[in-house]
Parts: structure tokens; sequence; C-alpha cells
């Protein structure tokens, strides 16, 4: 079985601290600040003083002479205060590379043991086109679900749609003004609801933002939208009819980019879905106690007392009765919480929506729903245009999703004609490589860094074949894959470094699985995507210092390939697990 350099060094410390008397809990190495003095160092010395009553630098020399002679090191050596620089041995990399090679997972733990986890990401609303608003959640949501696959989770993706909120009643009214003889507005009259929409799908579009407007310019308009909503939610046949037909329109188009990014969701459920779950749940909370009267609205206290900031009721329901978000939340989850072995539920979610989880998690909490399960909201910033503000179309607009991917596939078209990267393509190689490299480069920039901040669409900057880039990770794969097919007829065989370039090249592959699991348990793909980044770079540097095909040293020749063939299978599963392409040729 892999296990990680750093986690079998671990093993032997904590049998050192041991011996020496030192809390367990220290026994841990981290990579080197300072490469040059080693490939890991152990801090534990200086956590250890006070409980001996010793000098750090001493207790390092003590933890050093047991290190000493064992061959896993090449070096140990006591720097500054009490750090304890480890140097590890060709031997002992060579073994680490040989287990995992040989390890399909790539020593991937199965943190997951079956156990199901719910990813909720996506959450576009019912006629609204999908925006650059989802466009994180999508890229992140369809990560952290790959990410959890590879640990070993069984994965449930759903997109939790808006189709059941006030946003309806709005369009329904829009569409009454436009068009009152439509038999969606004729109460009893017999005549059978069409069976095309009435409108196409660009007039949806275009409806709904006109149909919001039109309701917050005037309470009239706005009353309307509130009680077609009422009606609908209380299973208005004509209302229910145009309900359908709006959100099947608005669905499909919203499947195609959906498609278009490579996801495909487990499930589509909606708010909808659990409408008639509403109400008795309701009815149960306040029964229960769980809720309470609030000048005749419906709240559950969420409020802890060592709380720092103000968490208000969760509103359950308002005096008309209609349904609200954190409602249909709770329903939600509960109607997920009769899943088999459902362990975790992770909200892909803006983190602008923060304390709506907060409340409902808490709300949960007190009402029993879902106990045991971990309930998880991984928010992230927003993408932002050049100016650091929320990104806006030229005319200031809200950027539809397919128009931003548009164009970023339309720059790396260029940047591929320009560097010559399509050169013996035709013109349907050139537009699915320009495919491939443009949304590859999108989800890399959404990706990278922590989810939390926001960061800058430059469409210019994020296809660039050089720096931080994805198609920078791409280019190293698809340099790996075409080095090994000319290889083909050589062997390769075990990794033992020798040069510098090979050494550190192979201790960053020797750190996938750690990443992976990171990535996991701080819900952060950033984690991975920088580690990938970090494996390319090497990659680059040891293919520019190293001879492979040319070495003519047949045992060197073979080890250069067998960390060619880790270094590729470790790129290609970051790319995936990134939900990234790997274009066949660049
Ligand atoms: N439809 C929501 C919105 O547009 C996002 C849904 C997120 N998921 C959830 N379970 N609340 O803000």
């Amino acid at each position: 079985m892999f296990q990680s350099p750093a986690s079998r060094i671990d093993a032997k410390l904590a049998v050192v601290f041991q011996s020496l008397g030192l809390p367990a809990h220290l026994a841990r190495v981290q990579p080197s600040d300072r490469p040059e003095l080693g490939d890991l160092q152990c801090n534990g010395a200086l956590g250890g003083a006070r409980d001996l009553r010793r000098a750090p630098r001493l207790i390092a020399e003590d933890i050093a002479s047991c290190l000493r002679g064992d061959p896993a090191f090449a070096s140990v050596e006591v720097a500054g205060p009490g750090f304890v620089n480890l140097r590890l041995s060709t031997d002992f990399l060579a073994a680490c590379a040989a287990d995992m090679a040989a390890d399909d997972r790539l020593g991937i733990a199965d943190e997951g043991r079956g156990r199901l986890v719910i990813l909720d990401f996506g959450g576009p609303n019912v006629a609204k086109p999908l925006h650059v608003g989802h466009l994180r959640s999508l890229v992140l949501g369809e990560s952290l679900r790959r990410i959890h696959a590879a640990l070993g989770w069984r994965t449930h993706a759903d997109a939790h749609l808006g189709d059941w909120g006030l946003q309806m009643g709005m369009l329904s009214a829009a569409i009454r003004h436009r068009a009152p003889e439509l038999a969606y507005f004729q109460p009893a009259s017999g005549q059978p609801y069409p069976a095309n929409p009435p409108v196409t799908l660009q007039e949806l579009e275009r409806l709904y933002p006109e149909a919001a407007a039109a309701c917050r310019a005037d309470p009239e308009r706005m009353a309307e939208a509130r009680s077609d909503t009422a009606a609908l939610q209380a299973g208005d046949p004509g209302l229910l009819a145009l309900w359908h037909a709006l959100r099947a329109l608005s669905l499909e188009a919203q499947v195609a980019d959906f498609r278009e990014l490579g996801i495909v969701f487990d499930a589509l459920d909606g708010e909808s879905d659990v409408r008639d779950a509403i109400a008795p749940l309701v009815e149960r909370l306040l029964a229960s106690g769980v809720a309470r009267q609030s000048d005749g609205a419906l709240v559950v206290d969420v409020a802890e007392p060592d709380d720092c900031h103000d968490v208000p009721p969760l509103l359950l329901a308002k005096s008309d009765g209609a349904a609200l978000y954190a409602t249909t939340d709770l329903a939600t989850l509960e109607a997920r919480a009769a899943m088999s072995g459902l362990a975790r539920v992770v909200y892909v979610v803006d983190q602008r929506q923060a304390l709506h989880f907060a409340q409902v998690f808490r709300a949960a909490g007190k009402a029993g729903i879902a106990p045991g399960v971990e309930l998880l909201h991984a928010g992230f910033g927003t993408v932002n245009g050049r100016d650091g503000k929320p990104f806006k179309t030229r005319d200031g607009g809200v950027a539809k999703l397919t128009d931003l991917l548009d164009e970023a596939v339309e720059r790396a078209a260029a940047r591929i004609d320009e560097s010559g990267h399509g050169a013996g393509l035709d013109d349907a190689g050139r537009r699915s490589l320009a495919r491939q490299v443009g949304i590859g480069a999108v989800k890399f920039a959404d990706l990278s860094g922590d989810r939390l901040s926001g960061y800058v669409f430059d469409a210019d900057r994020l296809v660039a074949f050089e720096g931080r880039t994805g198609p920078y990770l791409q280019y190293a794969c698809v340099r790996l894959r075409s080095l090994l097919d000319k290889a083909a007829g050589f062997a390769s065989g075990p990794v033992v470094p020798v040069l510098d370039e090979e050494r550190d090249l192979l201790l960053s592959c020797l750190g996938f699985a750690g990443a992976v699991s990171e990535a996991g348990r701080e819900l952060q793909p950033g984690i991975l995507a920088e580690y990938a980044f970090g494996v390319a770079q090497r990659f680059s540097r040891f293919y520019a210092a190293c001879a492979v095909i040319g070495e003519p040293d047949p045992t060197v020749r073979a080890s250069r390939l067998g960390l060619c063939v880790l270094t590729r299978r470790v790129l290609e599963t970051s790319l995936d697990l990134l939900g990234m392409d790997v274009p066949p040729r660049m």
C-alpha cells in the first residue's frame, strides 16, 4: 500500500518521540521551508521544550541522533533554535515511487468508504439564463464531486433548481399582460392548454428582467405577481400548466450549458419537488415548539450564546403562507436525509448566502432533521471584471455564462493561431482544441486560489500558455503524452532519482494523494490546482535538464521514463479531478 514519504517519516518520528518522552502530536514533518537544507523538516523539539524543561536545540540533537543511521535519510541536520532538517535517501524515494506506481489509486485514501455525499451546486432559477454568478458554483461543485468520488465517496450531484418562488408569479403576470387571452388565464373554460410554450427561449430570457423591473416599479404589478405565486402554489391548473411549460423551456437551455462545462447532474430536483412537504413540516415545527409566532410570521430562533455576530431567527413562514427559501431548504434536507448512507451535504453557493446556511443548519439541528449528517457550506467569492467589481457586460448588464465561455474560447483560438499550437490541425480540430483550452482556462482560473476570495476574469490572461494558467497545465500533459508515445519502443523501469530535477519532480508527484485529501478536507479544489501547477513546473525543469529518449544509459533512461509515466498519471488525474480536459494535442 502506498504511503506518502511524509506519513512514513511521521511514523518513524512517533517511535523516536515516544522513546524521548515527547508528546506524540509533535511527531510531524512538513515540507522544508528551505529546500536547500532538506526535503522535510520537523519542528517538534520547539514544542516539546517546555514539557521536558530542556533547551530545544538539545532535544533536536537527541531526535537527530536517533534518526541518523536510518537508511531512509541521506542526511539529518539540526539548524537554528531546534529544527531537524531531513534529506531523504535515494533508496527511500525509489521505494516510495515503486509503491505509488504499483497503486491504481496513486495512493489516494479511501476516506469516504462508500458513504454518500450530496453536492448541491449550480442552483439556477427557472427562466433566468445561467450567468456569471453560476460559473463558480458549477465549476467548484463539479470538482468537489470528483474529488469526493476519488476519495471513495458515493456522490450525488443535485442542481436544486429555483423553480417555485416569486419569479414564477412575476413571469405569469407579465405574460398575462401581453396575452390575457391565453388558455392558462381562462379558469374553467375547458380550452386545452397550448402544446408549445407561449414564448421562445430568447423571449423568456428577455421577459424575466422586464417582469422583475415592472414589479419593482409598480406595486400593483407586484401584488399581482404575489397573488399568482400564491395561486400557483395552491395548485391553480392554468398557472401550473404555464409553470410546466416555462420550466421545461429554461431547463433545456440550462442543461445544454451544463453539458458545455462537462457536467451531468444525478438529479435536477428543485424547490418545487418538496412543495407538499412544506406545510406538514411547518406544522410539526410549530407543534414541537421549535418554531414560534412572531408578528404574524413563524420563526425558528437559531442564535447561540457564544455567537460573535447577530444570527437572526430563521423565517419559516410569512403571514401570507408563501413558501420561503429557508423552509424549502429544510424540507429538501429532510427528503435527502432519507437517502441511504447519507453522511454529508455540501452546498456550493455564493458566500453572500453564508448566513442563510448557518440559519438552515442550526434550524435543522434543533428540529432533528438529518441528524448525524455533516452539513457544509462551501462558499465562494465573486467573479470580477478588470475594475475589481462583479463582472458585467460592456453595457453594464449581467454576463451570460455562454457569452463568458465563448469569449474565452475565442481568445484561446487566437492564442492557438498566434503561437502555432494549432499547426497541422483542420478547422474542426482547431475549434475543438480552442474549446478545450478556453474552457479549461476558465475552470483553472475559477478553481485556483482560495474559493472564498473573488478573482478577476481577464480572458486574455487566463488563456495564456505561460504562467499560472490552465493551458500551461494542459500543455504539460500533452508534452508528456507525445514524449511517451515516441518512447513506446523503450522500456520504463524503477524510478531512481539522481539529479536534483528528478528528485524534485518525484517528490512533488509523491505528494499527490496528500493534496487530494487536503483539497477534500478543506473543500478547496484550489489546493489541488496549485499542487498540479507545481508538478507541471517541476516537469518543465526536469524536461529541460534531463534527456529522456536521448539518454544513452538504459537504466537511467528507464528510470526517467518511469518518472514521466508517473508524472503523466498524476497530472492527468489532477486535471480530471479539476474537471479539465486534456487535449489530444496542442
Ligand atoms: N437558487 C438559489 C439562488 O439563486 C441557489 C440555490 C442554492 N442551493 C440551495 N440549496 N439553497 O440563489
